[in-house]
């Protein structure tokens, strides 16, 4: 929990991901409620992330880059490359880092660091990420 004289943007920053991180984001952005909420609902073979993974990490302007909630990764936001000058942004937390802020804190600074505008593309019912989306 965050403790009341702790500011949010001391507490949660984005890291580049690195290979090591390649099973926790299969994990995070595979999990079945993550699922749910994504336009392709099937699961992707590890080995299939693998190989989309190590392409994405050597990709410079679709940047991958984990949660990190005191120094630990707790989910994953990209940037998928641009089309039409638009980057689509993409978040994942882990079940129990969700909502205390993690997630507003995450999207901001993915945004800042891009400095163009991004595209969020939300089912309507996914009442969490839209509030989420709204208050950034
Ligand atoms: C969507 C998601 C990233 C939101 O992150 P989060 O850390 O839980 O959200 P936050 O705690 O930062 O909340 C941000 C705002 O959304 C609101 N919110 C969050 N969850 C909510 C919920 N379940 N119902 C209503 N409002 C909610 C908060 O009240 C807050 O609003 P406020 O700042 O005006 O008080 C996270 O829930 C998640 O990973 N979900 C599964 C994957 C997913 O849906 N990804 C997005 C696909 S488009």
């Amino acid at each position: 929990m965050i403790a009341p004289a702790e500011k949010l943007q001391d507490v949660v920053a984005l890291r580049r991901a690195r290979p090591e991180d390649c099973e926790a984001i299969w994990r995070w952005n595979f999990a079945a409620d993550v699922r749910a909420q994504s336009k392709r609902a099937e699961a992707v073979a590890f080995l299939e992330h693998a190989r989309w993974f190590a392409r994405r990490l050597a990709d410079g302007d679709a940047p991958i880059w984990v949660i990190e909630e005191y120094h630990h990764g707790v989910g994953v936001v990209r940037l998928d490359p641009p089309q039409h000058g638009r980057a689509r942004i993409s978040i994942a937390l882990a079940a129990f880092a969700r909502g205390r802020g993690v997630g507003r804190a995450a999207i901001a600074a993915a945004c800042r660091s891009r400095r163009r505008p991004i595209v969020a593309e939300i089912f309507a019912d996914n009442i969490a990420s839209c509030a989420c989306f709204e208050a950034c």
